[in-house]
């Protein structure tokens, strides 16, 4: 395989705040929703709790502690070569409640030292601005994005970091996997609406047990929307260098037979999973099938004047996204049932699955590649993929991964059918690229890391981190610009 790579293609690696940093409550750091989130299995669910209960442990309360091991953890995603870093930055070390009159210079602080530290390694950042976290403050005193006063905190917390790390941060993304919120769980994940329960379960084994509240969750998506917008001008006002991307979740969708029901289910999840939230980011405007769903949801969006002309002008520079599995849509209520990255689907009789369920399909990855870029035309970048997988230390302390090496080739190479194809691709950062805690089930042993972090399931552990085999795979691939995968 030698196909290559653009010259100055961003290869790297991807993590979030609240599944990484730890230090939840150190230097000024506010409460986030994710501090209220228990561990869980993939049968047992996490539990978002009211107060924090210490009787529950609560992983992203110390996660793999990267707030304390940055430079250590930095140095080896340099060691790898890595072009890229995709990381976000935690609301609530910035404002610690939300809704501060001032910004918490600490927490500034730890990002600009983080920054400058990826600069010494030539690594560019990418940053999320918010990933599945909000202040919990702004959770339970407004109602979470629900309540449209959290556009001007979003607003305000953006211009901060805009001008804070100018010349330091030239790649920003607005709201991770934002479209969950098309789906019933997304409205506590992205939206945090929290609701008024003491204890409130979530288990992505069964998503059944959620209650949909339709207009709630596309209210939320459509203050988001808004939000989005907001930073993107001000994110071009503040620095004409600063590119941003909307941040979904890539959902590839098959039709599970050539019955004419299921070409037409398919396609309208593709449309309502993927294209609602990339019209409304790349176009700037609802799709129109967007009227005939909302009809049928008996959603009434609260538009307020300005909108539209905000969200036509506040479209992003680039599309990037989230990959790591297909779906079968079937119209046939017989067919079973397989999870996949937070869908349901049927499973494809074509396809392996993970140890989680979710079904491997490296061609997924082309076929959507080429559906979005032929749908819109913007540079794409992949900015989550990887392997969740239990991995097992030799005694000699070696760390033997070549599923996640075999997972990844594949995805590369389809990456690379896909520039030939034609798409504009910027860029790869792998998940997890160091292991850190799952955001469906709150596990440590759920892995996806080139590097190993000494920690388990309920938190035990030395923290310290070793290199996989995929790390000195990735190195190669790395130093190759793709051309050597072996
Ligand atoms: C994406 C999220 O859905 O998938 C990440 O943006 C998440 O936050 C990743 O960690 C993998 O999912 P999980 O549940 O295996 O951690």
């Amino acid at each position: 395989m030698c196909k290559t790579f653009p010259k100055d293609f961003l290869w790297g690696g991807a993590t979030a705040a609240n599944q990484c940093e730890g230090a939840w409550n150190e230097d000024g750091k506010g409460e986030s929703t994710a501090d209220h989130m228990t561990a869980g299995s993939l049968t047992a669910p996490r539990i978002t709790t009211r107060g924090i209960n210490p009787n529950y442990y609560y992983p992203s309360h110390t996660a793999i502690d990267l707030y304390h091991h940055y430079k250590e953890d930095i140095a080896l995603f340099g060691e790898m070569g890595f072009k890229s870093y995709r990381m976000s930055i935690g609301w609530s070390r910035i404002f610690p409640n939300g809704d501060d009159a001032a910004a918490n210079r600490k927490g500034l602080d730890f990002y600009r030292s983080l920054f400058e530290e990826c600069r010494k390694y030539g690594i560019e950042p990418v940053v999320t601005l918010s990933h599945y976290e909000l202040p919990y403050h702004l959770a339970r005193e407004y109602g979470g994005w629900v309540n449209r006063k959290l556009i001007d905190f979003f607003a305000k917390y953006c211009e901060v970091v805009f001008k804070e790390f100018k010349g330091l941060v030239k790649y920003w993304l607005t709201f991770n996997e934002i479209n969950v919120l098309t789906m019933p769980f997304g409205v506590a994940m992205a939206g945090g609406v929290m609701g008024d329960e003491e204890e409130v379960a979530f288990s992505i084994g069964d998503l059944s047990k959620i209650k949909d509240e339709p207009q709630m969750r596309y209210q939320a998506l459509h203050h988001q929307f808004v939000a989005s917008a907001r930073a993107v001008l001000l994110a071009h006002e503040i620095d004409p260098e600063n590119k941003v991307g909307c941040m979904i979740a890539g959902m590839a969708a098959y039709p599970y037979t050539c019955n004419p029901d299921d070409i037409l289910a398919a396609q309208k999840r593709m449309a309502e999973g993927n294209y609602l939230c990339g019209d409304v980011q790349v176009r700037g405007e609802y799709p129109a099938f967007s009227r005939r769903l909302f009809k049928k949801l008996g959603v009434e969006l609260q538009f307020t004047e300005g909108d539209k002309a905000l969200l036509k002008q506040g479209h992003v520079d680039f599309y990037s996204f989230s990959y790591y599995a297909s779906g079968c849509v079937s119209t046939d209520a017989e067919v079973l049932k397989a999870g996949g990255n937070m869908m349901m689907g049927a499973k494809n009789p074509y396809l392996e699955a993970s140890e989680w369920g979710w079904t491997i399909d490296a061609k997924g990855l082309r076929y959507y590649l080429n559906e979005i870029y032929g749908r819109y035309g913007v540079p794409l970048m992949v900015v989550e993929n990887g392997l969740g997988a239990n991995d097992t230390v030799e005694p000699d302390g070696a760390i033997h991964d070549p599923y996640r090496i075999a997972y990844l080739k594949e995805h590369v190479i389809q990456m690379a059918e896909a520039i030939e194809d034609g798409v504009e691709l910027l860029g790869y950062t792998m998940w997890g690229c160091i292991d850190l805690i799952s955001a469906s089930t709150g596990e440590m042993k759920k892995r996806y890391g080139f590097i190993y972090v000494d920690k388990d399931n309920d938190g035990e552990g030395t923290l310290a981190r070793s290199r996989k085999d995929s790390f000195h795979w990735y190195k190669k691939v790395i130093a190759s610009n793709g051309a050597d995968l072996d």
